[in-house]
């Protein structure tokens, strides 16, 4: 059975630095819909641009161009041991779409792992990276506040999609890289 992770949690909370560590210890592909907007963005792709025109204001991107993207991106990787979803699904019709999909393969979402981080944490994480990312959306305390929001009104909902397939785990995330790493292993281990 494939070893299917969805990494969740708020902007910031470690998604993409923990998602490394996963690949390298299980085997895994790391598909993160914001880096593949990202990519786009740069080639200034179609796809690129159009979701340039959310991202940038730290909205979200309409489910049905990320769902077919995600889509693509699976499809791309047959052999794979399983995936790491991370910063995907943020919206309960992408949980339902996801699992739709996977189901056409005769696959599923093994866990759930929700990385916590409180608010302020959040803020100054991504302020100080703000200075060496280049990201749009880093750019601008609004704009990072604008995705803490989203987060809350429509990602977060997520987790209770989850918890009704006793999915969902809860992972401390503030503490040092390795300690988070560590909680994450223990909780995939147990599983
Ligand atoms: P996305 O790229 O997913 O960004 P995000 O969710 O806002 O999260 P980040 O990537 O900023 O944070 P992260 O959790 O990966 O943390 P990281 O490891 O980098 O999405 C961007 C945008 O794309 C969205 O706003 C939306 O517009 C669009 N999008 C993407 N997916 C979509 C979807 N499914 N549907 C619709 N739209 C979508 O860490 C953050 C910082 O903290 C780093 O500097 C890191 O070094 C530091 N850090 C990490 N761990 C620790 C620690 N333990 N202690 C201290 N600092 C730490
Ligand atoms: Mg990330």
């Amino acid at each position: 059975m494939a070893l299917n992770i969805v990494l969740f949690g708020p902007p910031g909370a470690g998604k993409g630095t923990q998602s490394e560590r996963l690949i390298q210890k299980y085997g895994l592909i790391h598909l993160s819909t914001g880096d593949i907007f990202r990519a786009n963005m740069k080639e200034e792709t179609e796809l690129g641009i159009l979701a340039k025109s959310f991202i940038s204001k730290g909205h979200l991107v309409p489910d049905e161009v990320t769902i077919n993207m995600l889509k693509e991106e699976v499809l791309k990787h047959p052999e794979s041991k399983g995936f790491i979803f991370d910063g995907f699904p943020r919206t309960t019709v992408q949980a339902v779409a996801l699992d739709e999909f996977l189901a056409t393969m005769n696959s599923s979402i093994k866990v759930m792992l929700a990385l916590e981080v409180e608010e302020n944490e959040l803020r100054e994480r991504l302020m100080k990276r703000a200075l060496v990312s280049g990201r749009s959306d880093d750019a601008d305390e609004k704009i990072i506040q604008n995705r803490i929001n989203v987060y809350k009104n429509e990602t977060a909902p997520v987790k209770t999609f989850y918890e009704k397939q006793s999915k969902f785990i809860s992972i401390d995330g503030i503490g040092t890289i390795d300690e988070i790493s560590n909680r994450i292993y223990g909780a995939i281990e147990k599983n």
